[in-house]
């Protein structure tokens, strides 16, 4: 085969190569099969010494050609290679806007973060400062600042979780007034939600784990009048204009004189039902005038200051106002109770 036909076969075997090639690396193994150092143009450019010195020109020049033709051919190959990958590539990275999405349902507030936070609101836009004290808290300010002396029958082991003889985890919220007492100088006006513990067995009413909130104001002239004005606005606030209170005398060891306060039932606006047991009003809360005895042990001079406290139990509160008559609902995280309070 003279050195023409070989050229001739060489082309017309790239071209139907070139016409198969589909891919990147296909188009690379033909480039060097036929251009390469070992391709076979370039072997054939080698044998070049064996052509008669004066065909040696116009034998290059014909290498030459093909060389030029081949690599024309690859390079517009490669152009549509390349085109084709990237139309592959945006095709797999197509998003489907039609496609559905799987379903996803926002969060809801827990009851007691929504009564939690209404209360917050009403004592802040009164100016209280809100405060928080330990759940593990000392034998000394859960009780003995409290004016629960040892042997009180609040102390009993029943009720109280005892960590060891000085430490608690803590059965209301009001050892937070003696912690502020100490730590802040009058007027004081706070209030301090919670954790509180108690060894009571789960019911519908009760729970070892609940949440108070306490209150507390110390200032020259507190009277009563205006705990019940305080608490007046609180009642109002949270359940609306027709709701006042009603102090019934009882007795704390922290206050003097001391008052359970009723509201009037939210259920029957007092008219008597079965949620008040027809007495017009539903009992929620411990105030009374911060006992002398207390502010005194908490380092403030009860002939110049007087105070009052109040402590709310947060999920009687919830549970009157969203009409939840089983305590254990409000622990048990049942996305069928708990999404009815999504707000959307
Ligand atoms: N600490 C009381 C309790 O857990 C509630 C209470 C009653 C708090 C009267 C007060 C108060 O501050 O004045 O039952």
């Amino acid at each position: 085969m003279d050195i023409q036909e070989q050229l001739k076969k060489i082309q017309d075997e790239a071209a139907s190569q070139i016409s198969r090639i589909r891919d990147k690396s296909a188009l690379e193994d033909a480039r060097m099969r036929i251009l390469g150092k070992k391709g076979e143009l370039t072997m054939l450019l080698r044998s070049m010494g064996q052509v008669p010195p004066e065909e040696r020109p116009k034998v290059g020049q014909m290498i030459n050609a093909v060389r030029e033709k081949v690599t024309a051919q690859l390079e517009a190959l490669e152009q549509e290679v390349k085109k084709a990958e990237t139309a592959k590539q945006l095709e797999k990275e197509t998003i489907d806007i039609t496609e559905p999405r799987p379903h996803v349902t926002a969060g809801s507030m827990h009851p007691i973060s929504l009564v939690l936070d209404q209360i917050l609101q009403v004592f802040t836009g009164m100016g209280f400062d809100v405060v928080e004290g330990p759940e593990v808290e000392l034998d000394h300010f859960n009780f003995e600042l409290m004016n629960i002396p040892k042997n009180h029958p609040a102390r009993d082991a029943q009720d109280t979780f005892y960590i060891n003889d000085n430490t608690v985890l803590r059965t209301h919220t009001s050892p937070v007034q003696a912690r502020t007492m100490l730590s802040r100088k009058p007027p004081i006006r706070i209030v301090s939600p919670g954790r509180v513990f108690r060894a009571d067995e789960v019911d519908a009413t009760h729970s070892p784990v609940f949440h108070q909130i306490e209150g507390l104001v110390i200032d020259k002239d507190v009277t009563m009048a205006d705990l019940k004005g305080t608490l007046d606005a609180f009642a109002k606030a949270l359940y609306g204009e027709g709701v006042t209170t009603r102090f019934r005398p009882s007795f704390f060891p922290f206050t003097e004189p001391s008052a359970e306060v009723d509201l009037t039932c939210v259920n029957c606006h007092g008219k008597g039902c079965r949620v008040c047991k027809d007495t017009g009003w539903i009992e929620v809360l411990g105030a009374g005038m911060v006992n002398p005895k207390v502010l005194e042990m908490c380092g403030i001079d009860s002939k110049v200051y007087k105070g009052f406290a109040f402590g709310v139990g947060l999920e009687r509160i919830a549970m009157l106002r969203y009409g939840i008559t089983d305590m254990r609902l409000l622990y048990e995280g049942d996305i069928r109770f708990l999404e009815q309070f999504r707000e959307d």
